[in-house]
């Protein structure tokens, strides 16, 4: 089945882990960006610690981009989005964009960490992510909408 590796819809999937739904808000911000500058594609949000994992994996199967975010933990990443990343790892997808986000509170880790994966699991990562400090504040809102709207 090669084809199916490179096979994709107009959708893009924004899967995230978070503790205190920093995470979960900038998701939802970089949401509203992509919709405010592309009416047309579909955009699937899923917490990745309460929906199946398979389930994911079918949405991401039919992406051309896919958003992983998680905040950081013990200079890590949560678990749910761990375990998403390892399976995105398996699938050996190609022709899918990706990017990171994530919430933190002092070091930061995850965005990176993400990132690294998102690589060596050969998706093509389009940018260095977008990291905000605790609950995202409404400056912080808006540049997440910001990010959202440069991947269009
Ligand atoms: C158990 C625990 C460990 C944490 N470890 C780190 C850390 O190593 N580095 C860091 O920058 N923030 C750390 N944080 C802070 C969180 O990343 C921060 O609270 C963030 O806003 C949580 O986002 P969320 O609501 O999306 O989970 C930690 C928080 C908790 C509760």
């Amino acid at each position: 089945m090669e084809w199916a590796k490179s096979y994709q819809e107009n959708q893009i999937t924004i899967v995230y882990d978070t503790m205190w739904n920093g995470t979960r808000k900038m998701a939802e911000a970089i949401t509203e960006g992509i919709r405010s500058k592309d009416k047309d594609v579909d955009v699937k949000l899923f917490n990745c610690a309460k929906r199946d994992k398979n389930d994911i994996i079918t949405e991401i199967f039919k992406s051309k981009m896919v958003l992983v975010g998680s905040s950081t933990i013990n200079n890590g990443i949560l678990t749910a989005a761990a375990g998403i990343l390892e399976m995105m790892k398996g699938m050996k997808f190609t022709n899918k964009k990706a990017a990171a986000f994530g919430s933190y509170g002092w070091s930061g880790e995850s965005v990176k960490i993400i990132t690294e994966q998102l690589k060596e699991a050969k998706f093509d990562v389009v940018n260095e992510g977008i990291r905000e400090l605790w609950n995202p504040d409404e400056e912080a809102l808006e540049r997440c909408r910001e990010f959202g709207r440069n991947l269009i």
